[in-house]
């Protein structure tokens, strides 16, 4: 049967086209991904934790992952300040996959060090993310884990309006993942890596509400980016409220 493409017709991308096309900067960051994991490593077994190899390969995945989210979200607004660098976006989605991994990672080392290879047994304890904040850790975890399934030129190509719909889910990733690391176990982020955590976090989260309230006041975000907004900013609020509460 004859072939009716017209061969000047536009190529949707294939799988892993956006990282092949930036081949040199994917291997790079992979580099720049595993040495920033081994710093995190070594500073978790030497200092923070001597000696204590479980926790300290469970923290450093956790640390790794939730810096290089809260990165990725803060380069966001970043390129929105200096448009100028907005050709670095792939970074942003670097940032993010990597961040994913790390998680991945995490996920499987707690599983295994803590709860004996129970994927069940996090959750067991309570269902209440208050009391049992492995559930916002879990709730963080799965939006994740859509959004990077959906990272590819590829998904961006055939998803259209829907892409940008689902990637709106980070906003509630972030929320799942800030309270899971600040209600988890607070005395770990005590020290030079918990402080880099929370000093990008910080930046990210102001960086999201200036945009938010900057475009909401230029009237240049739709009504449902506003509704989108204004959930998560109350979402934000009604937990940091229940955890002051319940006196975490
Ligand atoms: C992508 C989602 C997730 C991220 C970004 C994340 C990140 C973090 C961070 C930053 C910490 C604090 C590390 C520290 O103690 O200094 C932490 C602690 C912990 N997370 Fe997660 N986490 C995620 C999902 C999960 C899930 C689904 C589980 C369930 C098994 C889990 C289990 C734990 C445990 C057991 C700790 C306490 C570790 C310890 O301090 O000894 N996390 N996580």
């Amino acid at each position: 049967m004859a072939d009716n493409t017209p061969s000047n017709a536009p190529q949707k991308p294939g799988l892993f086209s956006g990282a092949i096309k930036v081949w040199k900067f994917t291997l790079g960051f992979i580099a720049f991904s595993i040495a920033f994991w081994l710093a995190e490593f070594a500073y978790q077994f030497y200092f923070a934790s001597p000696g204590d190899f479980k926790a300290s390969v469970i923290r450093s995945l956790a640390l790794a992952s939730a810096t290089f989210i809260s990165l990725s979200l803060l380069s966001s607004s970043i390129f929105k300040f200096w448009p100028k660098y907005a050709r670095y976006w792939t970074v942003r989605r670097a940032l993010g996959v990597a961040g994913f991994l790390f998680g991945a990672l995490h996920v499987m080392a707690a599983v295994n060090f803590v709860f004996n290879g129970d994927f069940l047994a996090p959750y067991a304890y309570s269902l209440n993310p208050i009391v049992n904040p492995i559930i916002f850790g879990g709730i963080a975890y799965a939006l994740l884990f859509i959004i990077t399934l959906t990272s590819t030129d590829w998904a961006v190509a055939r998803m259209g309006i829907w892409w940008k719909r689902v990637h709106r889910l980070v906003y509630f990733a972030f929320w799942g993942m800030i309270f899971h690391f600040l209600l988890t176990n607070p005395p770990a982020l005590m020290n030079i890596a918990g402080y880099l955590l929370l000093g990008v976090t910080g930046l990210a989260l102001a960086g999201q509400l200036y945009w938010y309230i900057y475009f909401v006041l230029g009237k240049k975000t739709t009504t449902k980016g506003a509704i989108v907004g204004v959930a998560v900013i109350a979402m934000f609020l009604i937990t940091a409220y229940l955890a002051w509460f319940a006196g975490k």
